[in-house]
């Protein structure tokens, strides 16, 4: 079939939107009508190439829709089921999805990253050649085929649109605050970055009881979006901002800091943001091939820790439903998370509105 999609075809060039082919679904394969995609700075990592992909590549990670049609084997789902899809399939079985840790599944890694179906082969294609999927997903486009097992089913009842966030940014932080971190009720956090990760970040740090929120970010208008997720206080981007928290925390430092941008000087400021005995969390991508550069002396005499959070250490299957059941129960306000609304014609201009920092999550809708 012939669908509209965004393509990269070129480091440091816009997003084009073009017609492109679209096999039908394989064994094991799904074919969605996507009705909602979020702009998530993943994506954007390609066009400036922090985040090094086989080109041309349909881009969006975070998305959901309705299945339309399902290939031979299929189990999970069936043709008008809407689904939340999933970036990281998992496949059960390796050492990591059988040691609870599914996020890290490396059955399907290769496959991922080279831009494929998972029996190497793409579905989407341009006069004939290869157009690569990002991520097994590929959803700023207005059909995907992704593999069954990308497919997590959601009620009716829900907006797609929050469906989608639940599919990246949502799980991503919330996750990180829950399932990595696993922050105590009382502690002081500090999230850097408030876009739809550090959001999210924020409001899973309430969920889990923190006392002192604090939202670091160089965009004066995430200060007043921020305290709307639940965040205590605001600090303005800058060199005063490890002083500033130790001020606000009795001298100490926070006992934990999220880096939600992926900026190695900025995760290095994170680290002397953190008290001693305290965690940091890096969620940001940082660009492939960068280095941060840590002191071990005094990660070793103040005993901070530092760890990655990929994907909210989450499992994906248990997470979604949890995660929209908890929006429906206003637990998470996914509603104002969804704060720009644009066609998919209008990428380019929800990345520039995600850059600006004046939004909190744009996302794309499809009719
Ligand atoms: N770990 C994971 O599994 C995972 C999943 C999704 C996204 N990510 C990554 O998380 C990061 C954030 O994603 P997002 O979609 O929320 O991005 P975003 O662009 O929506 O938000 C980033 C925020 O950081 C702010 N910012 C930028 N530079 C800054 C600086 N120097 N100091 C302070 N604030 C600054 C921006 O103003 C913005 O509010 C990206 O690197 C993305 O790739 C990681
Ligand atoms: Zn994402
Ligand atoms: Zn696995």
């Amino acid at each position: 079939m012939k669908i509209k999609a965004a393509v990269l075809n070129q480091v440091g060039t816009p997003f084009t939107i073009e017609t492109l082919d679209l096999e039908p679904p394989r064994t094991g394969e799904v074919l969605v009508k996507v009705k909602a995609a979020g702009v998530c700075h993943s994506d954007y990592h390609l066009r400036t190439g922090d985040t090094k992909h086989v080109l041309p590549v349909v881009p969006g990670h975070e998305g959901s829709g309705i299945v339309a049609e399902v290939g031979p084997g299929v189990n999970r789902v069936q043709p008008g089921d809407a689904v939340v899809l999933n970036w990281a399939p998992n496949c059960g079985t390796c050492y990591y999805c059988l040691h609870d840790r599914p996020n890290l599944c490396t059955t399907y890694v290769g496959p991922l990253w080279a831009g494929t179906m998972l029996d190497g082969t793409t579905r989407l294609s341009r006069d004939g050649a290869p157009v690569y999927h990002f991520s097994g997903v590929a959803c700023f486009a207005e059909y995907v085929v992704v593999p069954e097992i990308s497919c997590v089913p959601m009620t009716h009842d829900i907006p797609l649109e929050v469906g989608a966030l639940v599919g990246c940014a949502v799980t991503t932080g919330v996750g990180a605050a829950l399932n990595t971190a696993r922050i105590k009720p009382g502690s002081s956090v500090a999230v850097f970055g408030a876009g739809g990760v550090g959001l999210s970040i924020i409001m899973g740090a309430r969920l889990a009881g923190a006392s002192q929120i604090i939202a670091v970010d160089r965009a004066e208008a995430k200060g007043a979006i921020a305290l709307t997720f639940g965040a205590t206080d605001f600090i303005m981007a800058g060199p005063q901002v490890p002083q500033t928290v130790r001020d606000m925390t009795e001298g100490r430092g926070a006992d934990y800091v999220f880096e939600a941008i992926g900026i190695p000087a900025v995760q290095e400021q994170c680290l002397e943001t953190v008290r001693p005995g305290g965690t940091l969390v890096l969620v940001g991508v940082s660009p492939m091939g960068s280095s941060t550069n840590l002191p071990g002396a005094v990660i070793t005499r103040q005993e901070k820790t530092v760890t990655g959070s990929y994907y909210g250490t989450a499992h994906t299957t248990r997470d979604f439903p949890l995660y929209l059941d908890m929006y429906r129960r206003g637990l998470l306000d996914l509603d104002r998370l969804v704060s720009r609304t644009y066609r998919l014609q209008e990428l380019n201009e929800a990345f520039a509105d995600m850059l600006s920092g004046e939004i909190a999550r744009g996302v794309i809708l499809f009719d």
